[in-house]
């Protein structure tokens, strides 16, 4: 029987990227923000096994703990988690996962689930150190390098904060900001049903800013200009600024071949439907777009035209 007998769980949300996606990976300005109500789930149960078992049924998953290598997401957050708390050998537990956040649809599920499993983990062995937000998110960024080797860091990051997030990329250390929305901002949050590899995506981008630099540094800068604006649009309640400027951006992440046929669809069809403004979210080529909407009625309009152009998943939201 382990000393640590409570059952614990804990959850953490999906993600949008409102304004800088890729561009962040490069050092520009970028904003994210949870959704909170998509979450991850992970809850701890003391087992009699003699083992560490993980369970995730919506991936299809159920196994020891010790037959995982380390590349494995769901393992690495734990072990990460044991090696932190200086344990010896894992606990005899049950791990298991649930999450209401579509994969690979740029909404942030791979760093919303490792962030609970690190919570929940950290809660359960009775380590309060671990749980802080700065190392969930230090910690879920070391899993996120397995989805792809380069991340900018900004998912992890809003995903253990929870709040909206203006963020670069820096050294010696990330700038963090967590901001203030002056007037509750509505969006409407749409999925082409594509499903999309980040680490395909961001690794084109790779190449294509190493074939052309000079014309990528330059759309990566108008893209960390756009980031910076929005930041004073949302924090003065600027709604139809921040409407130009989330359109304005999704040309620039067109120029970097990132979108498809499928998100400049839905992003058309909910700017002829009244949005203020539209734009992919997250690495793109499928996935979803998020628009702007002012009130219930633009809302009820964009969701209809969203519908007819083929979304297969539509969810409201407001960032307030
Ligand atoms: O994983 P996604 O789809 O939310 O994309 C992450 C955002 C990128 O800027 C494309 C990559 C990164 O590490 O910031």
């Amino acid at each position: 029987m382990s000393e640590f007998s409570a059952v614990t769980e804990a959850t953490a949300p999906g993600k949008i990227i409102l304004f800088g996606e890729h561009a962040v990976v490069y050092g520009r300005p970028a904003i994210a923000a949870p959704i909170s109500q998509l979450r991850a789930k992970a809850t701890i149960t003391p087992s009699s096994s003699n083992n560490c078992i993980i369970i995730a049924p919506d991936l299809n998953r159920h196994d020891f703990l010790q037959d995982l290598p380390d590349a494995d997401a769901l393992a690495r957050a734990a072990r990460l988690v044991l090696k932190a708390a200086q344990l010896g050998p894992p606990p005899d537990v049950t791990i298991h996962v649930k999450s209401q956040i579509p994969i690979a649809s740029g909404m942030g599920s791979g760093a919303a689930i490792t962030a609970a499993i690190i919570r929940a983990l950290a809660q359960y062995l009775d380590r309060p150190d671990l749980q802080t937000n700065e190392m969930v998110s230090a910690l879920t960024y070391e899993v996120e390098k397995i989805h792809h080797g380069t991340p900018s860091g900004i998912d992890n990051t809003v995903v253990a904060y929870e709040q909206p997030i203006y963020f670069v990329r820096q050294s010696p250390q990330n700038q963090i900001d967590p901001f203030k929305v002056a007037v509750p901002l509505r969006f409407v949050v749409a999925d082409t049903g594509v499903r999309s590899s980040t680490k395909v995506a961001v690794g084109d981008v790779r190449r294509q800013y190493n074939q052309q630099p000079a014309r990528f540094a330059h759309i990566f800068d108008e893209c960390g200009r756009i980031a910076k604006i929005a930041r004073q649009a949302i924090e003065t309640g600027d709604t139809q600024q921040v409407g130009k400027l989330m359109t304005e951006n999704h040309a620039w992440l067109q120029q970097m071949t990132v979108s498809s046929p499928e998100l400049d669809n839905l992003v058309g069809a909910a700017l002829q439907a009244g949005a203020l403004g539209a734009k992919l979210s997250g690495a793109g080529r499928g996935g979803n777009m998020i628009a702007l909407v002012e009130d219930d009625a633009g809302e009820t309009a964009v969701c209809a035209a969203l519908q007819r152009a083929g979304a297969t998943a539509i969810l409201a939201t407001i960032l307030a």
